[in-house]
C-alpha cells in the first residue's frame, strides 16, 4: 500500500511517500521519499515558533514539498493508495494548513484520507529504524517515553494502537525546558543540540562543576508524572546568581550577544550549567520510565520526539536497562533523523490505520485539534 503523508503540527513542513506491507504481523516500510523543509531559520530570530509565521511558511512550502516528495518517490498520484494527514496536537494554525492540503489533494486524486495523532507518529517511529528494527523485540506491553517541544509522556501500549497515557508533564515539557534555558544562556534556538553540544564539551573546571546543583523535580513522588518549569526556574535563579558572582571576582567583559541574567557567566559556567541541566532532566525521565517499566511489566521501552536525538539520554537509558541481567526488557530508539517531526512517521501510523479501515472518503468534517490526546 502506498502511503502519502503530510506533517505541519509546528515548524517542519514534511511530506512522505511509504510503501507499507505485512499487516500487524510483520509491519515493512519502505521510504520512497521524506522530504522535510525546516523553518528553524525564520523561527530563530524570535527564539521560538511563532504559530502565524509557521502557517504562512508551511503554505508556500507545502506544494514544493510535495512535487519533491513526488519526484523522489518517483511514482505519479494514481499510484497513491491513501493520504495521511496529522490533525493534532500542535499549533493549530499550522495544522490547519496540512488539514486543507489533504483535503484539496483527496478532491483532486479522488483518495481517501486518514487523520493521524503527531505523538502516535512519534511513538511508531521506531518501526521505520531499518537498520536494527525485528518485529520480534516489539513485544507487548511496550512503554514509550515520548519527549518533545511541546510533550513529555510515559504512554503504555498493550497492544496495537492500544494507548493509556499513564504519566506527563504538569508544565513544561522538557525539549521546552532545554529550549528556554539556552535561550537564558544566548544559545539558539532550537536549544536541545545547543545544550547538549555544549554538555559533552570538557572543562577543566572542577570546582564549578561540583558547585553547581540542580533539583530534580517529582523524582520521587508516587506517580509517573514529570515537572520541567521548576527546573527552569532553578537554572534562572542559578544562572543570575553566577553571572553576578563573576562579574565582582572578574574583570570579564560583558558578552552582549546574551540575555541580561547570563552576561557575566565564563565559558566553563556555561557548560556546568548545560551539563548539570541535562542531567537533572534525564535523571528524572530515566527514573520514572524504571519505575513505570517494573510496575507496568513492560517487555519494549521506546523513545520518541525531538528530545530522543539526545545521546546521553539514550546512553544513560542503555545503561539503566543493562542493569537488567534476565535481559527481559528491549530498548529501541529511532534512528536520529526520525526523531524530530517528519511525514514519515505520520505514514506509518498511518498504515495501521488504514488495516482498521478508518479512512474517510470525504475528509470534509476534519478539524485541527491542538490538544489532541493519545487514546
Ligand atoms: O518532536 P519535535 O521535533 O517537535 C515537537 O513535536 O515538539 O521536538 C523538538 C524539540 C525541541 O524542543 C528541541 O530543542 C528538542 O526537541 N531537541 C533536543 C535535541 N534535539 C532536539 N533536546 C535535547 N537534545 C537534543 N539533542
Ligand atoms: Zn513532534
Amino acid at each position: 500500500m502506498i502511503i502519502l503523508a503530510i506533517e505541519t503540527s509546528c515548524d517542519e513542513t514534511s511530506i512522505s511517500v511509504l510503501d507499507a506491507k505485512g499487516g500487524f504481523r510483520n509491519p515493512r516500510f519502505n521510504i520512497l521519499s521524506n522530504i522535510v523543509a525546516s523553518q528553524i531559520k525564520i523561527h530563530k530570530k524570535w527564539g521560538g515558533v511563532v504559530p502565524n509565521l509557521a502557517k504562512r511558511e508551511h503554505l508556500k512550502n507545502l506544494p514544493i514539498v510535495l512535487k519533491k516528495a513526488m519526484v523522489k518517490a518517483k511514482i505519479s498520484a494514481k499510484k497513491v493508495d491513501v493520504i495521511a494527514v496529522t490533525v493534532g496536537p500542535g499549533l493549530e494554525p499550522a495544522l490547519w494548513t496540512g488539514i486543507n492540503f489533504a483535503k484539496a489533494l483527496s478532491e483532486v486524486w479522488d483518495k481517501p484520507v486518514i487523520p493521524v495523532n503527531h505523538m502516535e507518529g512519534h511513538l511508531l517511529s521506531v518501526l521505520l529504524n531499518k537498520k536494527q528494527f525485528l518485529i520480534s523485540n516489539f513485544q507487548f506491553p511496550i512503554l514509550g517515553l515520548l519527549v518533545s517541544g511541546g510533550h513529555t509522556e510515559l504512554v503504555l501500549m498493550r497492544d496495537w494502537l492500544k494507548y493509556k497515557i499513564i504519566g506527563q508533564t504538569r508544565d513544561d515539557a522538557v525539549g521546552e525546558a532545554f529550549d528556554k534555558v539556552a535561550r537564558m544562556l544566548g544559545l539558539p534556538y532550537p536549544g536541545g543540540p545547543e545544550i547538549a553540544a555544549k554538555a559533552a564539551q570538557i572543562s577543566n573546571s572542577k570546582f564549578l562543576i561540583s558547585n553547581i546543583k540542580l533539583p530534580r523535580p517529582m523524582i520521587n513522588s508516587n506517580d509517573f508524572d514529570f515537572s520541567f518549569s521548576g527546573l527552569k526556574t532553578a537554572v534562572l535563579y542559578l544562572i543570575k546568581e553566577l553571572s553576578e558572582a563573576e562579574k565582582t571576582g572578574s574583570r570579564r567583559i560583558p558578552r552582549y550577544d546574551r540575555p541580561q541574567e547570563s552576561r557575566f557567566l565564563g565559558e566553563a559556567t556555561v557548560i556546568g550549567i548545560c551539563r548539570e541541566f541535562q542531567q537533572a532532566a534525564i535523571d528524572v525521565l530515566v527514573s520514572k520510565t524504571i519505575k513505570a517499566a517494573q510496575k507496568y511489566g513492560a517487555k519494549t521501552i521506546v523513545l520518541g520526539g525531538g528530545v530522543a536525538a539526545n545521546k546521553e539520554l539514550r546512553k544513560q537509558l542503555r545503561g539503566a536497562f543493562a542493569g537488567d541481567s534476565k535481559q527481559t526488557v528491549n530498548l529501541l530508539f529511532p534512528e536520529i533523523k526520525f526523531t524530530t517531526d517528519n511525514a514519515a512517521m505520520i505514514a506509518a501510523t498511518a498504515y495501521f490505520r488504514t488495516l482498521k479501515r478508518e479512512f474517510v472518503k470525504k475528509p470534509n468534517r476534519f478539524k485541527a485539534n491542538g490538544n489532541l490526546s493519545l487514546k
